[in-house]
């Protein structure tokens, strides 16, 4: 066994003890499919740890990356390949997990993967020959119209973030079969197995958080913060804001109030953030820099953001008012140690004329959080209506207008 077989033994190994492989044809998949031949340029060590590697950016930002390989042992669960299906990719990247379906579905099924970028269809190529999978079909083009020439698909997976269900990749769909895809809810992205059912209306098998670049070409949403004070950029969840009366709110800092509920990362970003976005007109979330270990004391805002995934951030709902704009935002106590992982303590701080009043929904919508059972991305059952079609029966009470369709959210106990 040489070095690179005995580093992905360790990786698969390491994958299946912490719960993340429970299908064994998928752990088969990634046992058979070296990753280091599709990453010819990462030292090995890297090409088998569990993390995602940038593989193209454009101005700083990511354009194309080897995914987690723990995300994608979740996702190839989710979209549950059988031998024979067949199955579209939006988002070749690598190649290495086009290699992985190809092992899954067979010599009897087909892999076609898309990628919009003509240097990295070139890379897949190269990848695929040197790991001898023969099996898969590229294409250049946008993933945002599909692939009509291969359909109808068994499956069709994006492994790329998209702010909408487009009618394309339902209609490329056989009866019956099961669109994967992160999908950005005001916000929070989660990845979700969407059942096509007679009614036309699909419904999700599953659903995990996740983070995934997002999609170019026709079907990309800007989703561009508006930066404010401090570096502090203001995202939306459903409008944009305008900066000046932000920072007029934030020139008014006002009253803190105790949040009863200590919050860790994952509850401000994907649990509590994703359910107050969901529920609440205005909610925004605030984004700061990286966490800087070597500057524990910046000044205002940003000195009571929390510390989600290395960056300072924090939620909160943003309102303008006869009576001035105001925000309301989820700040560290003074008792929390931000270099723990958290929970922490923390508080709720009002800005602006309206920020005591949205101080209140704050409150008023942690503790139906809390009543809820804390939901996470996990607990929610989503159905998704293609424009044109009525909401089916059932279908859950808190609705996400997208670009192409509706998305009906249940969480649990609404
Ligand atoms: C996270 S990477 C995919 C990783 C890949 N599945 C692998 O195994 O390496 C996302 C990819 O989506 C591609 N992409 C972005 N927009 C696209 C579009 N509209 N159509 C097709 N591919 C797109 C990017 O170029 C990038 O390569």
């Amino acid at each position: 066994m040489g070095a690179a077989d005995r580093a992905r033994a360790r990786l698969v190994d390491g994958m299946r003890d912490v719960g993340r492989l429970c299908s064994p044809a998928v752990e088969e998949a990634f046992r058979a499919v070296p990753r280091h031949l599709f990453l010819p340029r990462v030292p090995l060590e890297r090409a088998y740890a569990d993390e995602a590697v940038a593989t193209q950016s454009v101005d700083g930002v990511t354009t194309s990356s080897a995914s987690q390989p723990s995300m994608m042992a979740i996702m190839l669960a989710q979209l549950d390949l059988r031998p024979g299906h067949r199955v579209l990719e939006i988002g070749a990247g690598t190649g290495y997990n086009a290699a992985l379906m190809a092992r899954l579905v067979g010599p009897q099924g087909h892999v076609v993967s898309v990628d919009i970028d003509a240097d990295l269809v070139d890379g897949a190529a190269r990848h695929l020959a040197a790991a001898e999978v023969g099996e898969v079909e590229l294409v250049c083009g946008d993933g945002a119209l599909g692939h009509p020439p291969g359909a109808p698909y068994d499956r069709i997976v994006l492994t790329v973030g998209s702010g909408d269900v487009r009618p394309e990749w339902v209609g490329q769909l056989v009866p019956g079969g099961r669109l994967l895809l992160p999908l950005g809810l005001r916000g929070t992205q989660v990845s979700v197995a969407l059942d096509l059912g007679a009614d036309g209306a699909l419904r999700s098998a599953s659903v995990r958080r996740c983070s995934f670049v997002r999609l170019r070409g026709v079907g990309a949403v800007s989703e561009a913060g508006t930066t404010v004070d401090g570096g502090v950029s203001v995202l939306p969840a459903d409008s944009r804001v305008d900066p000046a009366l932000v920072r007029a709110a934030l020139a008014a800092p006002g009253p803190v109030r105790h949040v009863p509920e200590p919050l860790g990362a994952g509850d401000l970003w994907d649990g509590f953030g994703m359910w107050l976005a969901l529920t609440e007109p205005g909610a925004c979330r605030l984004l700061g820099g990286r966490v800087d270990p070597d500057d524990p004391d910046p000044d205002g805002l940003p000195a009571e953001l929390l510390p989600v995934r290395d960056h300072a951030a924090s939620i909160g709902i943003f309102a303008d008012s006869p009576a001035g704009p105001g925000l309301a935002a989820v700040v560290l106590d003074p008792a929390a140690n931000p270099v723990t992982r958290g929970p922490w303590p923390v508080r709720v701080r009002a800005f602006g004329p309206a920020g005591e009043a949205l101080s209140d929904r704050v409150l008023a919508a942690a503790a139906a959080w809390v009543d809820a059972g804390r939901p996470a991305p996990e607990d929610l059952r989503l159905t998704v209506v293609p424009d044109g079609l009525p909401p089916p029966p059932g279908a859950g009470a808190i609705v996400v207008d997208q670009g192409h369709c509706r998305v009906f959210v249940c969480p649990p106990a609404a």
